[in-house]
């Protein structure tokens, strides 16, 4: 009987079910196994503001072309990009949304709301002062206007299963770098009050009493994001060096002593508040290998903005009408001579989701 070493066709189909069933449970693991993060509940500055500084009366503003004109449609929504932010390509990566609605725009309401909210408001910071510079919305309102959406929520959601979103949401925090450029180099109101330093450890603090604030309210996974490269800013480069050939080596300093100590912030916070998942994620880093490295991304210009000059245009200077604006913003770091472009972004938020967020995916 040779075909003893052979399986039988029956016992071959067996194994073949065996094998699919197999597969199946793996499968069925895998997507039970799957990112809680159904929610990306966002606070900060222009970098992450996708629309509610359209909403208030401030010079602060982006809702005009040439921005957006790499956003789906070619739309300007008051993002400070040619295309989408950050965190609109963070909550893609999670599988939620490819945009994050603001939540002052009119044209969206809670249904829109439920995975994902954006209470950023661009020129704002950590400090009060900041945001008074031109008229924007503080943190501590951004937080006023978080616990409206809980309660629309709920209301919408049913308590239970509002506080189980919220729970699992991830909250994305991104501000700090007008405290300084905006406020404390530009004024004299706080650099009269606080050497550098002092004023670094009081944004700390005011971000620290931000996240315990958070978490009393439900947030159990947080991202607070570091500065990037700030004297690496065309607008810097600008108004600093004159010839452009390098970045402003005291603010990058500022920015990296800031970073080390929100860093600290947050892991002694963590370690403190039970259960909560709170991370710091390094921009400053990737977007300095890319100034350093531009080639390796297909940049081709990490000096000036795209759009104008590229010197010193931002909000209202930055005019579709410019004839120098260039044509391909993906070859450049800079939109405008105070922001990323998309494609900037999209490398910050695929190291982040390899780093400080893969704990979340
Ligand atoms: C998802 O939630 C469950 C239950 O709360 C938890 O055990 C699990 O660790 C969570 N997974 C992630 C990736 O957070
Ligand atoms: C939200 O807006 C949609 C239309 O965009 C509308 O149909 C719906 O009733 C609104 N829901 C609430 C809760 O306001
Ligand atoms: C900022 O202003 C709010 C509202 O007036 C106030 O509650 C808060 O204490 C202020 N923050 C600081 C650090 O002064």
């Amino acid at each position: 009987m040779a075909n003893n070493a052979m399986p039988q066709p029956q016992l071959l189909l067996l194994l073949l079910l065996l094998l699919l069933q197999l597969l199946l449970v793996t499968f069925v693991l895998v997507v039970d196994a799957k990112s809680n993060v159904t929610s990306i509940i966002v606070f900060g500055d222009s970098s992450v503001d996708t629309g509610n500084n359209n909403q208030i009366v401030t010079i602060a503003k982006s809702d005009f072309e040439p921005y957006g004109r790499d956003f789906p449609g070619g739309r300007p929504t008051g993002r400070f990009s040619n295309g989408r932010v950050a965190t609109d390509l963070i909550s893609e990566a999670f599988g939620i949304k490819p945009i994050i609605p603001a939540y002052l725009d009119p044209a969206y309401n809670i249904t829109d709301f439920v995975d994902g909210v954006c209470f950023a408001s661009a020129a704002t910071g950590y400090d009060n002062a900041t945001s008074q510079v031109l008229n924007v919305i503080p943190l501590w309102k951004q937080v006023e206007y978080f616990k409206d959406y809980q309660k629309k929520l709920k209301r919408y959601l049913g308590a239970k299963k509002a506080h189980w979103m919220l729970k699992e949401a991830l909250y994305m925090v991104s501000l700090g770098t007008n405290d300084f450029l905006e406020n404390y180099y530009a004024t004299s109101r706080r650099s009269s009050q606080y050497n550098i330093e002092e004023y670094q450890d009081f944004l700390i603090s005011i971000a620290e009493s931000f996240a315990r604030e958070m978490y009393n309210l439900g947030a159990r996974k947080m991202s607070m994001g570091g500065l990037a490269p700030m004297g690496c800013m065309p607008l810097e480069r600008t108004v600093y060096d004159m010839d452009r050939g390098g970045c402003v080596e005291q603010y990058n300093m500022v920015a990296m002593e800031f970073n080390g100590k929100l860093e600290a912030m947050v892991a002694r916070l963590r370690a403190q508040l039970k259960g909560f998942r709170l991370v710091y994620s390094n921009v400053y880093d990737t977007v300095l290998q890319a100034i350093e490295n531009p080639s390796t991304y297909g940049f081709e210009n990490v000096a000036d903005g795209c759009c104008g000059t590229g010197m010193y245009e931002m909000g209202y200077l930055c005019d579709k009408y410019n004839p120098f604006t260039c044509k391909d913003a993906s070859k450049y770091i800079f939109w405008d001579s105070f922001h990323p472009t998309e494609r900037t972004d999209q490398i910050v938020a695929e190291h982040v989701m390899k780093t400080s967020l893969a704990e979340f995916v």
